[in-house]
C-alpha cells in the first residue's frame, strides 16, 4: 500500500482534500468503461464542503470582512455546516446555521456537537417567505455584529475552491486520462470548478450531471426557464432556484434521477463496494454506470463524485424500514410458483401417491426422497395426506400394514394455493397441522411446498444442513 500521510499535520484543516480516487468495480454491473468515485468523505468533516469551508472563510479573511470575536452565518444543509464549524473551531469563530426541517436529525446533531447554533425552518415555505431558510440567516447576518453570510450559493470562493483544489486532483489522479465528469449541483460549485478546470486542460472531457426529478436545474438547463419544482428526498442536490455558483454551459448532458434509483445505489455502494455513502452519491453513481454502459470504451475514464459519508442518513435511507416506509424497497415477493423452482436439484416439483398405491411405496418415495410426508392424489384432486411419523408408528404397531393401501392411513389433505400466492400467505397456511402445500397452476397441482422449502428460504438453511 502506497505511504499515506507521512507527514505529521498542524491542525486538522491540513487533511482536507487529496480525498481518494476509488474504483467502483461490483455496481457497474460489468460495465467495461472504468467508473472511479472521488471519494469526498475522506475530508475530516466527512463530505466535499470542508474545502469550500476553508475557501469561504480565508476569503472572508483575506477581504477584512471576518476577524477575531467574527461569526459565520450560513443557511446550510448540514454539510456546509460541519464544514464552517469545524473551521471555526479551530479558527475561534462562533457559527449560527439555519437548516429546513427536512433535512436528518443526525445531521443538525453534529453540527451541534461542533458547537454552532442551529435554528430549523419550515421546509414548505416558498423562498420569499421571510421564514424561508435563507431569508432567516441572511437576516441573522444583517442584524449580528461582525457577522458574515457565508453565502454559498452566491460566494464565487465556492466554485473557484473546486477548481483550484478537487478538479486539480481529479487532473493529476487520473494523470491527465479523465474523459467523463459525473456529478450533481446543489450550489453548482463543485461540478463547475471540477468541470472549469478539468476543460480547460482538456476541452473534450464531457460533463454530465445527474439532477434529482423535481430539481428546477433539468428542465431549466433544457427549456431555459424557470419552472415550480417539487419534492425530492436526496439532500444536497437539485434546487428550486438558479445560484450564480452554477455554470449551466459547462454542463454538457443533463439526466433525470429518482429518489429511489438514488437510494438503492447508495445503499449498493456500500454494500458492494464498502463505501459508507450519501443519497447523492448514489444519485451520481446512477448516471455514471449509465454512461460506461453507453460509452462502452475501457480506455475511457469517468470520475464520478461522492459527495459525503452516509452515516447522516442512517435513519434515512439506509435504513430498511426507512425505505419501506417510503416505497422504495419493494418487499422482496416470493411466489410458491418461485419456491417450487428453488428446490434442492434433483428433487421433483411434486412427488405423490394414489389412494390404492402400498404403504410400502409410501415409505419407500419418503425415503428415496429424504422427504417427511406425500400427498395422496385422485384424478388430480388433493384427497389426503400420508405422513413417515403416523405410517412408521403403524408399521411397528402391525407390520402388515406395510402392503396396505394409504388410503387407510391417510391424513388430512394438504391446502392447495394458487402458483402466483406469495411467500406470506404460504407461511400462514404451514402450521402445525399443515406440514405442506399444494400449488395448483392452469387447474392442475403442479408442486408442492413444505415447511423445509419455505425455512431454506428464509434462513438459507436446507434439510441437507439441519
Ligand atoms: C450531500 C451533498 N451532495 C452534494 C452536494 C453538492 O455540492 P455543490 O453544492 O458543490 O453543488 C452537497 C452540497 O451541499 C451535499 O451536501
Amino acid at each position: 500500500m502506497a505511504p499515506r500521510n507521512t507527514q505529521p499535520c498542524r491542525n486538522v484543516l491540513e487533511t482536507i482534500g487529496w480525498t481518494p480516487l476509488i474504483r467502483l468495480n461490483r455496481v457497474v454491473d460489468g460495465a467495461r468503461t472504468p467508473v472511479y468515485g472521488k471519494a469526498e468523505c475522506f475530508n475530516p468533516g466527512g463530505s466535499l464542503k470542508d474545502r469550500i469551508g476553508v475557501a469561504m472563510i480565508e476569503a472572508a479573511e483575506g477581504e477584512g470582512r471576518l476577524g477575531p470575536g467574527g461569526v459565520v452565518v450560513e443557511a446550510t444543509a448540514g454539510n456546509t455546516g460541519v464544514a464552517l464549524a469545524l473551521v471555526a473551531a479551530i479558527k475561534g469563530y462562533r457559527c449560527i446555521f439555519t437548516v429546513p426541517d427536512k433535512f436528518s436529525q443526525e445531521k443538525i446533531r453534529l453540527l451541534k456537537a461542533f458547537g454552532a447554533e442551529v435554528i430549523v425552518t419550515p421546509t414548505a415555505l416558498p423562498p420569499d417567505h421571510p421564514d424561508y431558510y435563507l431569508n432567516v440567516a441572511r437576516r441573522i447576518a444583517e442584524e449580528t455584529p461582525n457577522a458574515i453570510l457565508a453565502n454559498q450559493f452566491y460566494n464565487p470562493a465556492n466554485p473557484e475552491a473546486h477548481y483550484r483544489t478537487t478538479g486539480r486532483e481529479i487532473w493529476e489522479q487520473t494523470g491527465g486520462n479523465v474523459t467523463h465528469w459525473v456529478a450533481s449541483a446543489g450550489t453548482g460549485g463543485t461540478l463547475t470548478g471540477v468541470a472549469r478546470c478539468l476543460k480547460e486542460r482538456n476541452p473534450n472531457v464531457r460533463v454530465i450531471a445527474g439532477d434529482p426529478i423535481g430539481s428546477v436545474y433539468l428542465p431549466y438547463y433544457r427549456t431555459g426557464r424557470l419552472t415550480p419544482g417539487g419534492p425530492y428526498k436526496v439532500e444536497g442536490v437539485g434546487n428550486d432556484k438558479i445560484p450564480s455558483t452554477y455554470d449551466l454551459s459547462l454542463v454538457d448532458e443533463m439526466r433525470p434521477v429518482t429518489d429511489r434509483e438514488a437510494f438503492l445505489m447508495a445503499r449498493r455502494l456500500t454494500r458492494e463496494e464498502g463505501l459508507l455513502v450519501g443519497g447523492s452519491a448514489g444519485l451520481i453513481v446512477h448516471v455514471a454506470v449509465q454512461v460506461a454502459h453507453e460509452v462502452d470504451d475501457p480506455s475511457a475514464w469517468i470520475v464520478a463524485l461522492l459527495p459525503d459519508t452516509g452515516e447522516r442518513y442512517l435513519s434515512k435511507f439506509h435504513s430498511d424500514e426507512w425505505m419501506r416506509e417510503n416505497r422504495m424497497l419493494e418487499a422482496e415477493r416470493v411466489t410458491a410458483e418461485a419456491l417450487i423452482a428453488e428446490k434442492e436439484a434433483g428433487t421433483p416439483p411434486l412427488i405423490a401417491v394414489e389412494p390404492g398405491a402400498t404403504v410400502r411405496q409410501a415409505l419407500g418415495l419418503i425415503d428415496e426422497y429424504n422427504i417427511s410426508q406425500l400427498p395422496v392424489l385422485s384424478q388430480g384432486d388433493c384427497v389426503g395426506s400420508v405422513s413417515e411419523a403416523t405410517l412408521m408408528a403403524r408399521v411397528i404397531e402391525d407390520p402388515g400394514v406395510l402392503d396396505q393401501a394409504v388410503e387407510n392411513h391417510m391424513d388430512a389433505p394438504f391446502p392447495v394455493v394458487e402458483s402466483h400466492v406469495g411467500l406470506e400467505s404460504l407461511t400462514k397456511l404451514l402450521t402445525r397441522q399443515n406440514p405442506a402445500v399444494l400449488v395448483r397452476q392452469n387447474s392442475a397441482i403442479v408442486g408442492i411446498i413444505t415447511r423445509f422449502d419455505v425455512l431454506r428460504r428464509i434462513t438459507g438453511i436446507g434439510r441437507s444442513t439441519l
